[in-house]
């Protein structure tokens, strides 16, 4: 809806009304087109404001109903409307006027924008372009490289930034509607035309060409394979080289393309995901979100190495007191120096001053006796952690909310060994942890709802994406991890090479494929692991059982390589090779191609041709068939947290909506009979058996993903 009235005697102002964020749902887009079509209409109105209720402009388009039989005006001839009005138009911009909603602000003769407004236009993140003009207004107005930055990219600037590039007219501290009022009443009278954008001629920078084929070879690097990006640069070319109709033209072609895509659904899902995680359910259905927090003003952090660092600096930088614990001399002063480090780079960023101040080091864990939360990164040690927990029992105040950084370990166990299990729960960070987005937040048995939502709210404070998932080994990140990578062993084991498999996994829009991953993360963190789990078995270099553990399929090549100090990175060898230790590009090294020769030679393998299809099929289908035994067992709440976990946590292609919205785009029949196909060939790889969920989602008709937690809900109400 949007509602007109008269203020200030010969003021139009509408009010776009639509909960939250004023989204131009149909009802918005006819509320507008009649209000305008009224304030030109009565005589008293001599300029007009447009604002949005509730301090939001607009939020763009309503996402819901892309993918529904969309009703109702279309933006571009209301836009048109807006733009060829005799009397002024002024968009007074508070909160966001982000997509269609800057769109409607470009149609309009003036902006003002409060300071804290945003502006953007974030279509691309939805696998879209700006199709209403605005990708053909935009770079009219603030030139040609700002509109593709802010087009490929679709982020989101500041009110002051938007000043500096002729995006708005006026920034004000006060109120918006006002200085917006003002604003219009002074230019009532003045010729509106060198204020009509789509009237202007788009500035031809020099090098149009360089210019356009630079920015194409950039968003090409960096989109991974997704389709927007390089429709948006299209449209933005047409803009600088076409009169404005043939650009707009080409912009309806270009969205055409992209409207009905996998891609744009693949995105539009990710958004919705990733707020439907954040309202906290279990697969049973309670939430958390309902429940009442703990206060958090001072922290502690005990463990100062790789995560630990990460953490405390993410938690200073929330505006929090930490007090961080590290029991050896040497690890302190590296931590110290460290974590100042990243604090001085965070606030030159931000351009605030640093926070060192909220940071206290101690090394005796009696510093943490006043805080209201103590999260845990020691070494990834049961026994070690056992004893971390029943320490802090002893000092802390009582009600502290106790949390591991534990990356697999049980978090029932470790709950045990504290009077208030209902206090403990995991806080699984992502390395470096004060970059990475992903937090899972585990609850044990006996956590309680407030624990939780203590925990999620905290991780939502320190800018993370959240998301609750039940304890069991690797959580729902680690624990699908575990049949890809052993995949990728035997793929190697039957004639692929590192370079092959990355190549595959890059190619379909990881980030890194999954050796380079394992160079970059460290070999030997998985070998402690294996060793844990009495895997690594070095006497059995050769031999039938060599490959053989537990009495399944087992592939040694990682522990080979560690037992050769080949831990990756650090050590400037791995699956490939580095200029030096801790060098960063990754060559192909000669040296392992003759070790996997060797090794399969060793072992009676015959290297067979591999192509890229098997080793998507085999990497990916495994981690989404644990990704349903996830579902299956209750650990995350519907595929939603999945996908987000993997998109936010580990590279997985956002335009590709998550592994288990993946399964649904490529069809769940045809994962089940591949994965029936690949279990037939390789009987002793347990995870290449389909789940039962898999089975009985296609015997259902393979539901749409958003209808996947009803069969969980059955499958679960019949157990
Ligand atoms: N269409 C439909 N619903 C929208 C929406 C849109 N354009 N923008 C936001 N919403 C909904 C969200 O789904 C959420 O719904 P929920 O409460 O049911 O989960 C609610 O509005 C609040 O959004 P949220 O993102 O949680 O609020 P916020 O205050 O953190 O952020 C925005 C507000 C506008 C910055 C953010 O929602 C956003 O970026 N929206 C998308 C903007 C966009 O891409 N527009 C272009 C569309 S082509
Ligand atoms: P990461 O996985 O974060 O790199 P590490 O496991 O290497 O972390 O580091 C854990 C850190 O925890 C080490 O610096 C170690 O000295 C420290 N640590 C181990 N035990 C304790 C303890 N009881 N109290 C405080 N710090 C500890």
């Amino acid at each position: 809806m949007a509602q007109l009235r008269l203020v200030s005697g010969s003021v139009g102002l509408i009010t776009l009304q639509n909960p939250p964020v004023n989204a131009l749902s149909a009802a918005v887009r006819q509320g507008i087109v009649d209000a305008v079509e009224t304030a030109l209409s009565d005589p008293k109105v001599k300029c007009v404001v447009i604002c949005g209720q509730n301090g939001v402009f607009c939020g763009g388009a309503d996402i819901k109903e892309f993918g529904t039989n969309i009703t109702g005006p279309h933006l571009i001839p209301m836009i048109h409307a807006i733009e060829a009005t005799n009397k002024p138009m002024v968009a007074a911009i508070e909160g966001s006027a982000l997509g269609g909603g800057l769109e409607v602000a470009l149609g309009c003769h003036y902006r003002v924008a409060h300071s804290k407004a945003r502006l953007g236009l974030p279509e691309v993140t939805l696998g879209l372009l700006p199709a209403a003009a605005g990708s053909q207004r935009l770079p009219r107005l603030i030139g040609v490289p700002a509109a593709l930055n802010l087009i490929t990219t679709g982020r989101h600037v500041t009110a002051a930034e938007a000043l500096q590039l002729g995006l708005v007219d006026q920034v004000t501290d006060r109120n918006t509607v006002d200085a917006a009022v003002k604003f219009a009443l002074s230019v009532v009278g003045q010729s509106l035309d060198a204020r009509r954008i789509s009237t202007f001629p788009c500035p031809r920078p020099a090098e149009l060409d360089a210019l356009f084929e630079d920015a194409m070879q950039k968003v090409r690097q960096s989109a991974r394979g997704a389709i927007a990006p390089v429709a948006c640069v299209q449209a933005v070319r047409a803009a600088a080289t076409l009169p404005y109709a043939e650009g707009l033209e080409r912009e309806r072609e270009l969205m055409a393309t992209l409207f009905n895509s996998g891609q744009a659904r693949a995105l539009q899902y990710c958004f919705f995901a990733q707020r439907a995680v954040g309202r906290w359910s279990t697969p049973s259905g309670a939430r958390w979100d309902t429940s009442k927090t703990l206060p958090v003003r001072k922290a502690a952090v005990i463990g100062l190495g790789t995560m630990g660092r990460g953490i405390a600096v993410a938690l200073a930088q929330t505006g929090l007191s930490v007090v961080a614990v590290e029991t050896q001399e040497k690890q302190m002063m590296e931590a110290k120096q460290a974590v100042s480090g990243m604090l001085e780079r965070g606030a030159k960023r931000s351009g605030v001053a640093p926070v060192f101040d909220r940071i206290s080091y101690s090394g005796n864990i009696r510093a943490v006796a006043d805080v209201d939360l103590v999260i845990e990164a020691v070494f990834e040690d049961m026994a070690l952690k056992e004893k971390v927990f029943q320490q802090l029992s002893a000092v802390c105040k009582p009600g502290v909310l106790l949390c591991t950084n534990t990356s697999a370990l049980d978090v029932d166990h470790l709950a045990s060994q504290t009077p208030n299990p209902e206090l403990v729960v995991g806080m699984h960070f992502f390395a470096p942890a004060h970059v990475m987005k992903l937090l899972e937040v585990v609850y044990g048995r006996g956590s309680s709802p407030q624990a939780v939502a203590t925990a999620m709210q905290l991780g939502k404070k320190m800018g993370k994406v959240s998301v609750a998932v039940g304890n069991c080994r690797g959580f729902v990140g680690n624990r699908m991890l575990k049949p890809y990578i052993e995949q990728a062993f035997y793929l190697l084991e039957e004639g692929a090479t590192p370079e092959l498999v990355d190549g595959a996994l890059e190619e379909f829009g990881f980030s890194m494929g999954i050796f380079r991953m394992s160079d970059l993360s460290g070999l030997d963190v998985g070998w402690r692991v294996r060793k844990g789990d009495g895997l690594v078995d070095p006497g059995s270099a050769s031999g039938p059982s060599a490959r053989v553990r537990q009495g399944r399929r087992y592939s040694p090549l990682g522990d080979l390589l560690c037992e050769q100090g080949r831990f990756g990175q650090k050590t400037g060898r791995g699956w490939y090779q580095y200029e030096k230790p801790g060098g960063r590009v990754a060559r192909s090294d000669p040296w392992l191609h003759s070790f996997l020769e060797g090794y399969r030679a060793r072992h009676g393998l015959v290297a067979r041709r591999i192509d890229h299809q098997e080793v998507l099929e085999r990497c990916l289908y495994a981690l989404i068939n644990e990704g349903f035994h996830i579902l299956e067992d209750g650990i995350a709440a519907g595929p939603e947290d999945i996908d987000v976990i993997y998109v936010f946590g580990y590279g997985w292609p956002r335009h590709r909506g998550g592994p288990m919205f993946y399964a649904g785009m490529v069809g769940l029949p045809k994962v089940l009979e591949r994965l029936e196909h690949y279990h037939q060939a390789h009987p002793d790889v347990p995870h290449l058996k389909p789940c039962s969920l898999l089975r009985r989602l296609v015997a259902s008709g393979s539901p749409p993903i958003h209808k996947w937690r009803e069969v969980i809900k059955k499958l679960h109400s019949q157990l």
